[in-house]
C-alpha cells in the first residue's frame, strides 16, 4: 500500500446512481478530495440478482477504479457490500469501505431499547449481512429486518410522497410496529431520498441511520489513519462521473440525486467492463 498518496482520488462504485447519495456525503464531509465514481447504469438492479453475478460485477468495477489509480474504494451499494467486500477487500491491496458496517456501529451506538430495524433490497436483507454486522458488535441486540423491493423503482420514477409511496411504506413497516425499534437502519443508497417519509411513518421517536453518511465518517477515519487525507491547500476536490449506460431520464435523475448536474460525466463499455477479472 506504499504508492498511495493523498492526492489520489477516491473511488466511489454503486449499481446505478443512487450511490451519489454516499457521494454527496463525502462532498459534504471531505470537500478537498478527488472522487472518481462508477454507476453500473447498464446493469442495476444488483438487489434482485444472485451473489456470484454482483460479486463478479463489483470486481470488474473495482479493477475499473483501481486502474485510474485511487487510493481507496467506497463500495457505496449495500447488496454489492453485502455479498461482495469479503471478497474485494481480499483481492485487493488499497483499503475498501463498504456502507454495512458503518450503519451498524451507529445503529448500535444509538439504540437504547436494543431493537434495531433494518430495511434494503431483497439481496441485502436475504445475506444477513447487516444482522450479523450488528450481532458481532452487541450479541444482545434484537434485530428485525425488511426487504423492500419496490422502494428502490418508487425512487428512481421520483414518485410524489405521499399517496403510493406512503401505502407501500406502510405495509413495508408494518413489521416494526410490533417490534418497536428505536433505531431504523436505511440499508439501501436509495432509501435517504425516502427519508421524511419514512420518519413520518415510523414517527419522531425511531432515529433514522444514513449508512451512507456514517461511511463518510469511516471514510474520513481510514484516510486519516493512514495519513491519506487530501487537504488540497484549500483547493475543492474534482469530481468524475463514469456509467455503463445513460438510460431514459438519466440527466434529470443525476442531478436530481447530486442536487446539481454531473460536469465531468464519461460512458465506460460494458466490453471494457467486463475484460476486467
Ligand atoms: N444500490 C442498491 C443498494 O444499495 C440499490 C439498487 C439496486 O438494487 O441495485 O442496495
Amino acid at each position: 500500500m506504499n504508492e498511495l498518496s493523498a492526492e489520489q482520488a477516491i473511488g466511489v462504485f454503486d449499481s446505478g446512481l443512487g450511490g451519489i447519495s454516499v457521494v454527496r456525503a463525502i462532498i459534504d464531509l471531505l470537500p478537498h478530495e478527488h472522487l472518481v465514481y462508477f454507476g453500473d447504469t447498464a446493469r442495476v438492479p444488483y438487489g434482485s440478482k444472485s451473489e456470484e453475478t454482483v460479486i463478479r460485477f463489483a470486481h470488474q468495477i473495482s479493477s475499473f477504479l483501481r486502474e485510474k489509480q485511487v487510493k481507496m474504494i467506497v463500495v457505496a451499494c449495500n447488496t454489492a457490500s453485502a455479498v461482495a467486500l469479503q471478497t474485494l477487500q481480499q483481492s485487493f491491496s488499497i483499503p475498501i469501505v463498504g456502507v454495512i458496517e458503518p450503519g451498524s456501529e451507529a445503529a448500535v451506538i444509538s439504540s437504547k431499547n436494543k431493537r434495531i430495524g433494518v430495511i434494503g433490497t431483497a439481496s441485502t436483507i436475504r445475506s444477513g449481512a447487516y444482522r450479523t454486522a450488528i450481532k458481532a458488535l452487541d450479541p444482545e441486540m434484537e434485530v428485525t429486518d425488511q426487504p423492500c423491493p419496490l422502494l428502490v423503482p418508487l425512487v428512481e420514477e421520483d414518485w410524489p410522497h405521499d399517496g403510493v409511496v406512503r401505502q407501500v411504506l406502510e405495509s413495508y413497516l408494518e413489521p416494526f410496529k410490533f417490534q418497536l425499534p428505536d433505531s431504523l437502519i436505511l440499508g439501501c443508497t436509495h432509501y435517504p431520498y425516502l427519508k421524511s417519509i419514512i420518519q413520518q411513518v415510523m414517527g419522531p421517536s425511531v432515529r433514522l441511520v444514513d449508512s451512507g453518511e456514517e461511511t463518510a465518517t469511516q471514510v474520513q477515519k481510514v484516510l486519516k489513519e493512514l495519513g491519506l487525507l487530501n487537504h488540497g491547500n484549500g483547493d475543492p476536490g474534482r469530481h468524475k462521473f463514469y456509467v455503463s449506460d445513460f438510460p431514459q431520464k438519466f440527466e434529470e435523475t443525476a442531478s436530481r440525486f447530486l442536487g446539481r448536474s454531473l460536469d465531468k460525466l464519461f460512458k465506460v463499455e460494458l466490453e471494457v467492463l467486463e475484460s476486467y477479472k
